[in-house]
């Protein structure tokens, strides 16, 4: 059976208890569940379990300091990571943790990530502690705060606790917390669950004969990284794609074509049960006119002239077609973008357009970065700082979610 955690990702915040010391086998239980798993390691905890063993099982570098000194790219690290999770889990939680969430302080990686977490991520605590420290008004004042703000308190239970009282207070059993994990991954509703949305992408292939084609240099990232983030926000997504070399994204119906005229025929499918259409495919505009049977021999003449014939323009006759669905083209310009831009975004009877240069170092095929400009058709332009094609997937999905709000889509 698929387990609905395959390809999500929690983040596991550790704080410094005794029941520390379990974690890593809790870690092993959610990766054979399917989770991709980030630990977050307290000062503290680290008294009870160690940074290489936690490293070893998540099999992913594992988070001690808000400035991170071994992972690339800057202090930022926790805004990004926040954004990555599905489901945010602190177990055990301490009672100075628990303190700190409930009121905002943010002095180590993991009430730092909690403060980032997008509002859509839900957020599991599984406080461990002396029955005392349980029971003290104060954590109790702190626990409810929690639970007001729609975070899911696991109770602890009840025996021999480290101090050697017995009373509330033990971590539950690691395969509680695993299930409460599923369950809530399973029920999590994102920003964009109830849509459907139809996302096109990678090159298409033009046939000449058996053996060769016309194309172009697409990779597919930009539009599968909309796939993703579209399913990881809670939408059920169709992601259209000619031919490319990316692994297919977890949960994505994932349909592919060869031509134009296949990826015509597929979307139009699907068009009428869609709310949002996406159109990241760079889509051939000319075909072969006939379409060689035989691998045509360079003998056969000194010249070789291929007669083209022009493919349909995909989103213009969806455009034609259009009745509640938000229409999202794509403009690849090398010059006078932002007029050209326009002309596609009239022509097309889109409701916005996003540009991107073909010619912009970081922009455009086969990068992982892009630089971005939609242009909304009621006018203006937002603009977008070089970024991963997977951060500005989810502004376009940001952006498409305003206009389903106006329109009531
Ligand atoms: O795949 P990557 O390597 O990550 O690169 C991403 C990208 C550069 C391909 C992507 O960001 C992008 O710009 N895609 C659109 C490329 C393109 O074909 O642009 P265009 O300006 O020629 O077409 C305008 C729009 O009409 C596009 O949404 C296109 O999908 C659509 N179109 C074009 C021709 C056609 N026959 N039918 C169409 O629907």
């Amino acid at each position: 059976m698929k387990s609905v955690l395959n390809g999500k990702t929690v983040v596991l915040g550790i704080t410094g208890g005794i029941a520390a010391y379990k974690t890593p086998e809790l870690v092993r239980l959610l990766k054979k569940a399917g989770a991709n798993v980030q630990v977050l390691l307290t000062d503290s905890a680290k008294q009870f379990v160690t940074p290489t063993a936690l490293g070893t099982v998540s099999e992913n570098p594992v988070l001690t300091d808000i400035f991170p000194k071994d992972v690339q790219g800057s202090w930022t690290v926790h805004i990004h990571l926040a954004r990555k999770a599905s489901v945010f889990l602190v177990a055990p939680a301490t009672a100075n943790t628990i303190a700190k969430l409930a009121h905002g302080l943010a002095d180590n990686i993991l009430t730092n990530i909690y403060l980032a977490l997008p509002p859509t991520v839900p957020v599991i605590i599984a406080p461990a502690m002396d029955t005392d420290m349980f029971v003290h008004p104060a954590t109790q004042a702190n626990l409810e705060i929690l639970r007001q703000r729609g975070h899911i308190i696991l109770p602890p239970e009840s025996g021999l606790l480290a101090s050697g009282l017995t009373g509330i207070g033990r971590l539950p059993e690691l395969t509680a917390i695993v299930d409460k994990v599923n369950e809530v991954v399973a029920g999590a509703k994102g920003d964009l669950s109830g849509k459907t949305i139809l996302i096109s992408a990678g090159p298409t292939r033009e046939a000449i004969d058996p053996v060769r084609y016309i194309s172009n240099y697409s990779s597919g990232k930009m539009g599968f990284a909309l796939a993703s983030a579209a399913q990881k926000r809670g939408a059920t997504v169709q992601l259209i794609s000619g031919p490319v070399h990316l692994s297919p994204p977890v949960g994505v119906d994932l349909i592919s074509v060869e031509s134009a005229l296949d990826m015509q025929t597929e979307i139009e499918n699907r068009f009428i049960k869609a709310d949002v259409v996406i159109m990241a495919a760079a889509v051939a505009d000319y075909r072969v006119k006939s379409v060689s049977d035989t691998k045509i021999k360079k003998e056969s003449s000194a010249g070789f002239e291929l007669e083209l014939v022009k493919n349909p323009d995909i989103l213009q006759t969806l455009g034609k077609k259009k009745k509640k669905q938000i229409l999202i083209g794509f403009a690849l310009e090398t010059d006078n973008e932002i007029e050209h831009a326009r002309q596609k975004l009239v022509s097309k009877n889109l409701d916005a357009i996003v540009l991107n240069k073909a010619n912009e170092p970081g922009a455009g095929f086969e990068v992982d970065t892009n630089i971005i400009r939609i242009l909304p058709a009621t006018g203006g332009i937002i603009e977008f700082p070089k970024a991963l094609k997977t951060e500005l997937a989810d502004r376009i999905l940001d952006f498409c979610l305003t206009l389903s709000e106006k329109n009531h889509v």
